[in-house]
């Protein structure tokens, strides 16, 4: 749809369930008058506000940031807040929650799963100095370089898009799925981490990269630009390499020292205490 030819209304077909209440999903369809600049998450809000309060979604941030909002726009997993109407080829919007999650109600997943493979592969910087990551004493000094390596996969906001798009999670309880695998690899790759016997507890068993048959619908739907389908393949090439004895363990990054004598500029105000414990 170009955007000299937006109707004055919008079709949006959105498909309602309530497990508990209803015995089936139905389609229900609302006309909502068009606004430029309308995003989905936009028409969503008109239909709440004035014509059926008891339309459920999860939203949070509408700035593309906190990945509450994936949805099935079209048949392509999205985020509401960051798809414009006038960017759509119709202008009759279908919108259904996102495929391969139980539904708690309407367009809301069950996102559990997602977090809990997220956390069996344990998504966070290991290193043996405990007592220095509890009492830091200094940074941990990376090369911009070497940053470079893991960076883009830092962008995952954990939508779940790129698991619903997936063919392999749509079939395959067992999968760890494109979200979780590739932040392993995001922190694999990180020079500061030393987890990776760690992850490979999971990533060379039955939930790991072996189950990807390298579709690439993760980094096409991803509305970060994060290219999960990469990081799988990367770290395939990794546990064969361990497996075979040729992984390069490469040096972990050094603790630089906070040199003596350092002072604020003036004016500059200290950090503020932490707010959570
Ligand atoms: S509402 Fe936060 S990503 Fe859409």
């Amino acid at each position: 749809m170009s955007n000299g030819n937006l109707p004055e209304q919008i079709v949006f077909r959105i498909r309602r369930f309530s497990p508990g209440r209803d015995k089936e999903p139905v389609w229900k369809e609302y006309r909502v008058a068009y606004e430029a600049g309308m995003t989905v998450l936009d028409g969503l809000w008109r239909i709440k506000e004035s014509i059926d309060p008891t339309l459920a979604w999860r939203a949070s941030c509408r700035m593309g940031v906190c990945g509450s909002c994936g949805m099935l726009i079209n048949g392509s997993a999205m985020l509401g807040c960051n798809t414009q109407i006038s960017e759509l080829a119709s202008s009759v919007v279908s919108v259904a929650p996102l495929p391969n999650f139980p539904i708690v109600r309407d367009l809301v997943p069950d996102l559990q799963l997602l977090f809990d493979d997220h956390a069996a592969l344990s998504p966070y910087i290991i290193r043996a100095d405990s007592a220095e990551q509890e009492n830091p004493t200094g940074e941990y000094y990376q090369t911009s370089k070497e940053m470079e390596t893991y960076l883009q996969f830092t962008y995952c906001i954990k939508c779940a898009c790129c698991m619903a798009a997936c063919p392999t999670c749509a079939t395959d309880a067992l999968y760890s799925g494109p979200m979780a695998l590739t932040q392993a690899h995001r922190y694999n790759t990180d020079t500061r981490d030393d987890g990776f016997e760690v992850r490979k507890q999971v990533l060379a068993g039955e939930a790991g990269p072996w189950r990807c048959h390298f579709a690439g619908e993760c980094s096409r739907v991803c509305p970060k630009g994060v290219d999960p389908a990469k990081a799988i393949q990367f770290m395939k090439r990794q546990l064969v390499a361990d497996a075979l004895g040729l992984r390069k363990k490469r040096p972990l990054a050094p603790l630089l020292k906070k040199p003596e004598g350092i002072q604020r500029r003036p004016g500059i105000a200290e950090a503020p205490e932490p707010t959570v414990g």
